[in-house]
C-alpha cells in the first residue's frame, strides 16, 4: 500500500472513494454540508437518516460521475480514545476489502479533544496495520484485494511525518508478520540470519552471525544444547547500528528465536504444538524494531541480538537431567526441555552483558504459556530489574495500544530455581507464576545491567482477529519498541 499526502480536496476524483469520519453526535447534526460538495449534491435524493456515526459503522455510497462516498463511524465522543480511532480505521480498511475497494481518500477529522495530525495517526495506523494478509500457500479462494492507494487529506504541518513513518513501520510490521507465520522450513536460522545480513544493504548497520563452530568456541552450552536435536544449525545474529556516535548509551534488544519449539523429549502435545513455528516471534519483533529505528534514523545507540536453533527430538536431542554450562559459566541443569527459551536466552543475554555492554537491555521472547494464562492474548507481561525501564515501557505501551503490565520478581522467586546437582535449573520445583519464574531464572544472565523481561506468548500471535491484529502473527512490539526508543 502506498500512502500518499493530499491538501487539495478538489483533487479527488471520480472512482476513488471519499471517507469522511463522524461521531455519534455529528451524525445528528448537520454533517452533509461538511462533506465535499459535489458528492453532497450527489447524494441529496438518498435516505441517510440511518447514519448513526456508531463506532466502526460504514455507510457506503457507491455513486457515478462524483467520488463515492463511506461515511465511517467513530462512536460518541466522550468514549473515543486513540485505540478507537486505530480500531475505526480497521474498520474501513475491512469494509474495502469486503467490497473490493483498492483506492480510499481519507478526510482527516478532529473530533472533540483530538487533533488533526494525531487523528492522521491513528486513522493511518488503523488501516495499514489491517491491511495484511498471508497467502503464501494459497492456490484458490484468495481474499479480496488489499488497499493499493490511500491518501490522507490534511493541512496539519506535521503530517507528512507521520505518514513517512507509518510507511515505514507498516511495511516492517508486514515482514514480521511474514516471517512468523510462515512454514519453519522457511523461517530457519540461517534464512532469518540471512535477512538480518540483507540489513547491511544500509551502511550504516553491522551484522555479525555466529555459526555453529563460533558458537562452540565461544562455549555457549545452553544454545547448543538446546540446538542437539536439529539437523538445522544454530546461528547467533548480533546486528548493530550507532545512531549516536558520541552519545556513550546504548540499548541492546535481545530476541527468543525458536524457529520451532516440538518441547524435545518432553514432547509437547496436539493443541500446544501446532503454532510452534511462532516461537520465534521475539527475534522477529526486535529484528523489525531495529530495521524501522535505523529506517527512522532514530538518533540513539542500538544492538539487536538474536539466538536462532529449532527446539527438536531425536537420538541426539537433550534429556531432562542432563548439566550444561552456559556462557557466564554458570551450571544449568535441565528440569524440562520446553523450557527452553530461557536456555538460548540465558547464552544471548550473558554475551550482550559481557561483550556489547549496553547501558541496558530489553529481551522479547514468547517464554511461557502461563502469560498468556494471566493476561491472554492482549497484554504481554513485564518483569523489569529497573524502575525508569519499567515506566518508560508502559508509557511506550499507552501511547501505541501495544499493551503490558508489571509483574513482580521477588527473590524468593528465583529460590526455588536452584538444582541439588548443578548451580541452577531451568524449572522451578513449584508450577505456579511461571512467568516470573522464567524471569527469574533469565535474571542470573543478566548481571547489573538494568533489564526488562517482556513475555509476548500472547500478544505475538493471536486465535482471532481483533482490531487491527490479524489472526495468527500480530507483528506486537516493534511499534512498543520503536516508540519506546525514540523517547529513551
Ligand atoms: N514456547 C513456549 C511458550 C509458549 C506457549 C508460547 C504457548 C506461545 C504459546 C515455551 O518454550 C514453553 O514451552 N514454556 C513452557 C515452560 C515450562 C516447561 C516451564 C510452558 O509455558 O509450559
Ligand atoms: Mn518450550
Ligand atoms: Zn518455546
Amino acid at each position: 500500500m502506498n500512502i500518499t499526502l493530499k491538501k487539495d480536496i478538489n483533487s479527488i476524483k471520480t472512482g476513488d472513494t471519499y471517507c469522511f469520519f463522524i461521531t455519534e453526535e455529528q451524525a445528528a447534526s448537520d454533517w452533509i454540508s461538511k462533506i465535499h460538495q459535489p458528492i453532497s449534491d450527489a447524494i441529496s435524493y438518498i435516505d441517510i437518516a440511518s447514519v448513526s456515526g456508531k463506532h466502526g459503522e460504514c455507510f457506503y455510497i457507491p455513486l457515478v460521475k462524483v467520488p463515492s462516498l463511506i461515511v465511517c463511524g467513530l462512536g460518541k465522543i466522550a468514549e473515543l480514545k486513540s485505540e478507537g480511532i486505530r480500531k475505526a480505521g480497521a474498520a474501513l480498511a475491512f469494509f474495502c476489502a469486503s467490497k473490493n475497494i483498492t483506492s480510499i481518500s481519507c478526510i482527516t477529522p478532529s473530533p472533540g479533544t483530538f487533533v488533526e495530525a494525531e487523528c492522521a495517526r491513528f486513522i493511518t495506523e488503523g488501516i495499514a496495520l489491517s491491511n495484511y494478509k498471508f497467502e503464501k500457500f494459497k492456490t484458490k479462494d484468495k481474499a479480496n484485494k488489499l488497499i493499493e492507494t490511500l491518501h490522507i487529506y490534511s493541512n496539519d504541518p506535521l503530517v507528512p511525518d507521520i505518514i513517512r513513518e507509518i510507511q515505514i513501520i507498516y511495511k516492517n510490521t508486514a515482514l514480521c508478520r511474514d516471517i512468523v507465520n510462515d512454514a519453519s522450513y522457511n523461517s530457519t536460522p540461517t534464512n532469518i540470519a540471512a535477512a538480518a545480513k540483507a540489513m547491511t544493504s544500509d551502511k550504516r548497520v553491522k551484522c555479525q552471525i555466529f555459526g555453529k563452530k563460533q558458537i562452540e568456541e565461544m562455549k555457549m552450552g545452553l544454545l547448543l544444547a538446546v540446538n542437539q536435536g536439529s539437523l538445522r544449525p544454530p546461528q547467533l545474529v548480533v546486528l548493530t547500528y550507532k545512531g549516536a556516535p558520541d552519545d556513550k548509551r546504548s540499548i541492546a534488544l535481545v530476541g527468543k528465536g525458536l524457529t520451532f519449539d516440538s518441547g524435545g523429549i518432553n514432547l509437547k502435545t496436539s493443541g500446544n504444538i501446532e503454532n510452534m513455528r511462532m516461537d520465534m516471534a521475539g527475534a522477529a519483533a526486535v529484528m523489525f524494531a531495529f530495521k524501522s529505528a535505523v529506517e527512522l534514523n532514530i538518533k540513539k545507540n542500538i544492538y539487536a541480538v538474536m539466538p536462532l536453533t529449532e527446539n527438536m527430538i531425536g537420538p541426539d536431542a537433550y534429556r531432562a537431567g542432563d548439566v550444561f554450562k552456559a556462557y557466564n559459566g554458570l551450571t544449568v541443569e535441565i528440569g524440562n526441555t520446553d523450557a527452553e527459551g530461557r536456555l538460548i536466552l540465558a547464552d544471548a543475554l550473558a554475551y550482550t552483558v559481557a561483550k556489547l555492554k549496553p547501558t541496558c537491555i530489553i529481551d522479547m521472547a514468547t517464554l511461557t504459556g502461563a502469560c498468556v494464562t494471566t493476561f491472554g492474548e492482549t497484554v504481554a507481561g513485564l518483569v523489569s530489574t529497573d524502575e525508569e525501564l519499567t515506566s518508560k515501557l508502559r508509557k511506550a505501551a499507552d501511547e501505541t495500544g501495544e499493551r503490558l503490565w508489571p509483574l513482580p520478581l521477588y527473590s524468593d522467586y528465583a529460590e526455588d530455581m536452584k538444582s541439588d546437582i548443578a548451580d541452577i535449573r531451568n524449572t522451578s520445583s513449584e508450577k505456579n507464576a511461571g512467568t516470573i519464574r522464567g524471569a527469574a531464572f533469565l535474571k542470573n544472565f543478566t548481571g547489573t545491567t538494568p533489564w526488562a523481561h517482556i513475555d509476548i506468548a500472547g500478544t505475538a500471535w493471536y486465535t482471532k482477529p481483533r482490531g487491527y491484529m490479524p489472526k495468527n502473527a500480530t507483528g506486537y512490539g516493534i511499534r512498543l519498541l520503536v516508540d519506546f526508543l525514540r523517547e529513551w
